[in-house]
């Protein structure tokens, strides 16, 4: 009989694209300024691909930073879970071609799809595979390039989304520290606020559908946006009271990047100081699935993730989706054989 036990982070790691694309690419592109970039979403520049770079490529140098963190090498992992919306193919799983990359022989692989929200998911997954003993070491990849997907004609959209990966695994711990609650939540009602609606079974891709950009990302921007205030907060709530914490045992609030207002909204409603949130949404944009473990990898690169910690993590995206989990903080950069 399996028994449950406690699963934590025992390593993390981050890869971003080396080309940047500031504001003022976007004023030569697009009607739009740097002034309501900032001043809306908070976002001065972002990272994105360049041709040939693709997911499973940033997914296996942010996996690789991450199993070197913890010490492990990729044949010790069972199970590699990738969460993302733009993997390198519709089919095979992006998991199995980072499997390959990083020569985690042993691992079963699969993506899951749960837009923005996708790492939070993912970490949910793993934790439940560990803690049920069915699994001793789980690596998560959130990893999205959405420039790939995005409509760059459309000012809505193409201003807020940029490219990279994070990864964390997940193993048992000693209890002192470890993931202490998740919560996890969709609502189908929204699943039209944010989609692309080609490439899948209801509308295949067509020369019509390319023509109309179908086949990138839409998005209807304040409904998300007043859907993502309210349940940041809500979702981050809910998940500290599961493990019996209140938002004044909060050390640091790591919150999905995708806008400052929605963040800084967020963290008023947890009555959080701005010490305590984490914020680098103005380098990186919005990099969906991949904000989260980019943004816990930098806070602990910068010292500000320590262990011993007390983490929340939320996020929100396609689905419409939301995620939050609580963290009790186990690792340095310095962990295994460094960052
Ligand atoms: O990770 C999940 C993914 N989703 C998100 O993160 C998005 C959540 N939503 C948001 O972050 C915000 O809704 C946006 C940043 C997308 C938009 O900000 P907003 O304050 O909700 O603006 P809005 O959509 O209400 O648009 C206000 C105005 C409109 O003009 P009119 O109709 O008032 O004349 C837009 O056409 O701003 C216009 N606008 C722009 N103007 C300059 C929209 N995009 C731009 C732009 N530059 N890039």
């Amino acid at each position: 009989m399996n028994s449950v036990r406690r699963a934590g982070i025992v390593g993390i790691g981050s890869a971003l694209p080396e080309k940047v694309l500031n504001n003022e690419y976007f004023e030569s592109i697009v009607d739009t300024s740097d002034e309501w970039i900032v001043t809306r979403t908070g976002i001065k520049e972002r990272r994105v691909a360049v041709d040939g770079e693709c997911a499973s490529q940033l997914a296996a140098r942010a996996a690789e930073q991450a199993l070197n963190n913890a010490g492990i090498s990729a044949e010790e992992l069972d199970l590699i879970i990738c969460a993302t919306i733009s993997g390198d193919m519709p089919f095979p799983a992006t998991a199995s071609i980072v499997q390959e990359k990083i020569g985690a022989k042993k691992a079963a692989a699969f993506d899951l799809s749960a837009g923005c929200s996708g790492f939070v998911y993912a970490l949910t997954t793993a934790n439940s595979f560990v803690c049920s003993g069915t699994y001793n070491k789980v690596l998560v990849v959130g990893v999205d390039l959405l420039s790939k997907v995005t409509d760059y004609t459309d000012r809505t959209t193409c201003i807020l989304f940029g490219d990279g990966a994070g990864a964390v695994i997940v193993a048992p711990t000693d209890g002192s520290h470890g993931i202490l609650s998740t919560v996890l939540g969709s609502d189908g009602a929204g699943a039209e606020l944010l989609k692309i609606e080609a490439g899948g079974s209801r509308m295949p891709i067509t020369v019509e559908a390319i023509e109309t950009r179908q086949h990138c990302i839409k998005m209807a921007g304040s409904e998300v946006f007043k859907f993502a205030v309210r349940i940041m907060g809500d979702a981050s709530l809910q998940a500290l009271e599961k493990c019996g914490l209140t938002p004044e045992d909060v050390d640091i609030f790591i919150p999905h990047q995708a806008n400052i207002r929605i963040i800084e909204s967020a963290a008023r409603r947890l009555n959080l100081p701005p010490e305590k949130i984490f914020v680098n949404v103005q380098k990186y944009g919005n990099t969906s699935a991949a904000s989260i473990p980019i943004a816990m990898s930098e806070a602990m690169q910068e010292g500000r993730l320590k262990p011993g910690d007390v983490v929340v993590m939320v996020g929100f995206g396609a689905g419409l989706t939301w995620a939050a989990s609580v963290v009790k903080w186990g690792i340095s950069a310095n962990n295994g054989n460094s960052v």
